[in-house]
């Protein structure tokens, strides 16, 4: 079946080529947190691809609704996906119960769900700091909880959670989700003695910038193009297949000795 990229290859200089084929993730149920747009839904498509049984949420209905069908157009089997906020833990909860009653227990979770909304240290209310919260840094914590009995069950899993280089960086203008970020390393490492005595694997993957849509339409300019070029090792701009190459491997039985640590995919920003 041909490899679908849900970025267009022209962002980059060189076009994308396929991904690898894990044979261990073969009909696993894999749940992606955020998975209807961006870096999110280039990993449910690459989960895809490899033979799995994906689930996935998203507040984004008609994006959710394309890539399922973006999907099922390509030969791949329809993903399962359920409108959630995952800011409402009992909904986020609730999807992937059912979605394991539909799919059966997940092997793997990737928690990719954020908002990057930029904001002032002046303007941040104490509601406003909580909902930066609610989104970037709680439900990662609440899903695991909801997966880990399945995946004692199933004797092994791994769970993926998206982090970031960015506060690593200094990066401004964005300090609550910065706070949120660099709590996904804490989350990582504070689980991962727990969590591989049964043998489930828990890591962070940090993307640099990557060029989703959101990225290019809010916020790449002439000014960000320099910083690139500046930062950057390898001159190639960062796609979100990029990112799903790395979430693919940990997933993989080839990542099976992985655990607690953070991999960075930011083409060696400085
Ligand atoms: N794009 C980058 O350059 C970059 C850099 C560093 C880290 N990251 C991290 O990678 C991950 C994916 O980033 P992205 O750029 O694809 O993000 P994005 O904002 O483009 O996509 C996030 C997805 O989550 C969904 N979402 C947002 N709020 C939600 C909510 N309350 N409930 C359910 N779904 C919701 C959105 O609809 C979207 O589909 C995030 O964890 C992000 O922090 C991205």
């Amino acid at each position: 079946m041909p490899p679908i990229h849900l970025t267009s290859p022209a962002a980059n200089t060189v076009p994308a080529p396929s991904f690898s084929i894990y044979p261990s993730l073969r009909n696993q149920s894999v749940f992606v947190t955020g998975g209807g747009s961006g870096i999110g839904a280039a990993m449910v498509a690459a989960f895809a691809q490899q033979g799995a049984r994906v689930a996935f949420v998203d507040v984004a209905e008609d994006a959710s609704r394309a890539l399922a069908q973006r999907l099922v157009d390509a030969g791949y089997a329809a993903p399962w996906w359920r409108k959630c906020d995952v800011r409402d833990i009992a909904a986020l909860q609730a999807a992937v119960a059912d979605a394991a009653l539909e799919l059966g227990d997940f092997s793997v979770l990737v928690n990719n769900v954020a908002s990057d909304d930029r904001h002032t240290l002046e303007s941040v209310t104490p509601d406003y700091y909580d909902q930066r919260m609610a989104i970037n840094e709680r439900p990662a914590f609440f899903a695991i909880q909801a997966v880990v009995p399945g995946m004692r069950r199933l004797g092994a899993g791994s769970i993926i959670n998206l982090g970031s280089t960015g506060w690593q960086g200094k990066g401004a203008g964005y300090p609550c989700y910065a706070i949120a970020k660099s709590s996904v390393n804490g989350l990582t490492r504070g689980l991962a003695k727990t969590l591989g005595q049964d043998r489930i694997r828990i890591n962070t993957v940090s993307p640099g910038w990557v060029m989703t849509e959101r990225q290019i339409q809010l916020w790449l300019n002439a000014e960000g193009e320099e910083e690139i070029k500046r930062n950057q090792c390898l001159p190639d701009k960062l796609l979100p297949d990029d990112i799903a190459r790395m979430v693919l491997f940990l997933a993989s039985s080839d990542g099976a000795m992985c655990t607690a640590q953070e991999f960075k995919v930011d083409a060696g920003w400085a």
